[in-house]
Order: structure tokens, then sequence, then C-alpha cells
């Protein structure tokens, strides 16, 4: 049927350049269309290790892309679906990525891909939610003292103080936010992530999550000294910040559409929680930082410190990361920018 298309898009490019001048003689014979030669490529697959030859493919197209390649590859080893598949030109060069196109590749009309397996992968999507589903249940294990955690006397007993209930709910709203943005506000364009990946990354929030529980939720666990003053306002400067936060992720949302790779300079729009995009790249890392720094004055907590610490140090490493990409990608980037504190950092 594709060619059945093709012919009626050729019958009807015809009629129009006739119906332009109807009352002319019948236009003269075509000459002979040029036999428009396709030149097919030959592609071989090679495993990167063994150099054993796994696949040849004789008849490829032209403007077949790395992706259509490894499609064809998988029809063949089914257990490789494309996003395991790392395809090369040579041994030490970079992967190819997957938009590439054959005919723009330096090879000739026989190209060799080397092929390693870069082992299971989970989408983003997924490694987003099992990072947020492992703290919110963790936490909640230890607010409502499941045997096992404290001494037998505690067990599903609840706190005297107001700030352990109030800390479960931001700490719960913190990750349950979490989630519904990833199923519902981010546009993931990047594939997917090694399995083995998830382990370390889940294994670092798990943990942490737990400590804080441990100590937030503990019965001889003491309110913070300045009382209902400083609950209060750790209770503001978290919540700022979550806003904040959301917000930012918005403006990123709609800075993008769906499907599409394209990056753009983010910029301030209308909500006033976006307009720190004129002092930092990366704001919602500063928003981050900030509603962890509101949950430690909240709770006055040690673990909770230390983790806002680790986290600060980390979102920098990432915002500088991130700054540095646009400062390359985008000549006109905006000079006022620091990459996570204004002016600072
Ligand atoms: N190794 C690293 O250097 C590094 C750095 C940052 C994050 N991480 C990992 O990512 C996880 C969390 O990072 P994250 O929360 O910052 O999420 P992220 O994966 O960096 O980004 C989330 C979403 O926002 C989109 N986005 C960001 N900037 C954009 C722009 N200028 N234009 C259009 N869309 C844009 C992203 O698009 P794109 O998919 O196109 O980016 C993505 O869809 C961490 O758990 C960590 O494992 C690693
Ligand atoms: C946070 O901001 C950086 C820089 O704009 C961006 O690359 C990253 O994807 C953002 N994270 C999320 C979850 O939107
Ligand atoms: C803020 O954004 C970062 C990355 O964009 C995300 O990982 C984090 O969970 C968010 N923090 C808060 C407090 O919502």
């Amino acid at each position: 049927s594709i060619s059945m298309d093709v012919l009626a898009l050729e019958a009807k490019s015809v009629n129009g350049a006739d119906s332009e001048k109807k009352s002319a003689p019948r236009p003269k014979p075509k000459p002979p269309k040029k036999a428009k030669r396709i030149v097919y490529f030959e592609v071989e697959i090679v495993d990167l290790k063994t150099k054993e030859k796994l696949l040849l493919l004789d008849k490829v197209e032209p403007t077949a892309t790395v992706l259509d390649i490894k499609a064809l590859f998988h029809k063949s080893y089914p257990k490789w679906y494309p996003a395991r598949q790392s395809l090369r030109l040579d041994p030490k060069a970079k992967c190819l990525r997957d938009e590439e196109v054959l005919q723009t590749l330096p090879v000739g009309t026989t190209a060799s891909f080397y092929f390693s397996d870069l082992g299971p992968q989970l989408t983003w999507g997924t490694v987003f939610l099992s990072e947020c589903v492992g703290p919110l249940i963790i936490y909640l294990m230890f607010y409502f003292r499941l045997p096992f955690i404290y001494s037998p006397k505690y067990d599903f007993t609840t706190s005297k103080h107001w700030i352990v209930h109030l800390a479960c709910m931001c700490h719960s709203f913190h990750y349950i936010k979490r989630i519904l943005e990833t199923m519902f506000v981010h546009r993931i364009s990047h594939g997917t992530m090694p399995l083995r990946n998830i382990f370390k990354n889940c294994g670092y929030y798990w943990c942490t999550a737990a400590w804080m529980a441990y100590y937030i939720n503990h019965p001889l666990y003491t309110p913070p000294y300045y009382g209902q003053q400083q609950v209060n306002t750790g209770l503001y400067i978290f919540l700022f910040c979550q806003v904040g936060n959301f917000s930012i992720h918005v403006a990123l949302r709609n800075l993008k559409l769906p499907g599409s790779k394209a990056k753009k300079i983010p910029y301030p729009t209308k909500n006033p929680f976006t307009w720190i995009f004129w002092l930092v790249s990366c704001p919602n890392y500063t928003y981050e930082v900030g509603s962890w720094i509101g949950f430690t004055v909240m709770t006055q907590c040690v673990p909770v410190a230390f983790f806002t610490l680790v986290a600060f140090i980390q979102m920098t490493v990432w915002a500088k990361g991130k700054h540095r990409g646009y400062l390359k990608e985008f000549r006109d980037y905006p000079t006022l920018r620091s990459s996570i504190l204004p002016f600072i950092l």
C-alpha cells in the first residue's frame, strides 16, 4: 500500500501541474524519468569483545538511523532490545546516538558496527518512582512504630509531640509530590538507565530515609529548642521551597514539546517563583536544598542536617554540570546566572 500511495502522490502532482494550464495542449511526453538508484548499505554487526560476526544486513536503506539498525538487530537477537545495545564504529570510539543516520556516518557502503551489551535497562520513570516510593514507605514504618524498631512497649504508639506528626506530613508530602510529578509533569527525554545504578541510588535514598525516620520518630525525641516559633519558621521555608520547586518543574515542562529533544534556555515566566531563573541555572536544585534546610530547622535533628549537607553537595555537582552544559550549548546564555546559589556558587 505504500507504493500505491507513492503512485497516487505522483499522479496528483502531475495533475496539479496540468490544471494550471488546462487549456494548453497535452504536454509532450515526459523524458524518461532518471532512474533514481538507491545505493543500499551493507551493515555488519560484530561483537566488540569477541570480534565474532553476529549479523549481516545486506540491504539497508541509506536513510536508516542507528535506532533502525538496532531494531533490525533486535529481530535476530530478541534478548537485546534496542535500549540495551551500544553500537560504535570503532572499538574505542564513543557510542553512536540513536538519531544518527547511516549515510551521514563516516563509512563506505559497507559498514561494520561494534556491538556491546549495556545490560538490563530501566526507564527513568521507573527509576524515579522506585527512588521515591521506598523512602515514603520506610518513613511511615518508623512513624507507626512497627515492632522490632523501638523497644516493644512502644509498638504502634504515637508521639505526644505535634512536630513529629507535622514532620511525617511534610516528608510524605515531599515524596508524594515527586511521584505525581514523575507521572504527570516531567517530560523525560533521555532513554534508560542500567539496572545496577538503581541499587546505588535507591540504597542511598532508602537508608537515609530510615536513618532520619528512626531519630525523628524515636520515643525519646526532643522537640526543637525554640519551640513553636522554630517549627513554624522551618515549615514556611519548607513549603515555600516546595512550591518553588514545583513551579520550576512546570516551567521546564512547558519549555519542551512532547517527544522533542531540542533544548532551550529556561527563562522566568509570569509565576514569581520562577523569577530566580534570572540568577541561577538550576533553581529546582536551589529550592530542593532550601526545603531540606526548612526540614532541618523544623525537626532540629542531626541526621536530617547531614542529609541536607550531602544533598547540597550532590546538587551543586549536578548544577555545575548542567550550568557548564548550558554555557557550552548556548552562546547567548545569560551571564548573570550562577549554577545553584545566586552570585556565589
Ligand atoms: N550524573 C549526573 O550528572 C546527573 C545529573 C543530574 C541528574 N542525575 C540523575 O537524575 C536524577 C534526578 O535529576 P533531576 O531531578 O534533575 O532530573 P533530570 O533527569 O535531570 O530532568 C527531569 C526532566 O526535566 C527536563 N528538562 C530539564 N532541563 C530542561 C530544559 N532546559 N529544556 C527542556 N527540558 C528540560 C528533562 O529533560 P531531559 O531528559 O532532556 O534532560 C527531564 O525530562 C537523580 O536521581 C540522578 O540520578 C544525574
Ligand atoms: C532541574 O534543572 C536542571 C537545569 O535546568 C534540569 O536539567 C533538570 O532536568 C531539572 N530537573 C527536573 C526534575 O526537572
Ligand atoms: C526539587 O527538584 C529536584 C530536581 O529537579 C527533585 O529531585 C526534588 O525532589 C525536588 N525537591 C522538592 C523539595 O520538591
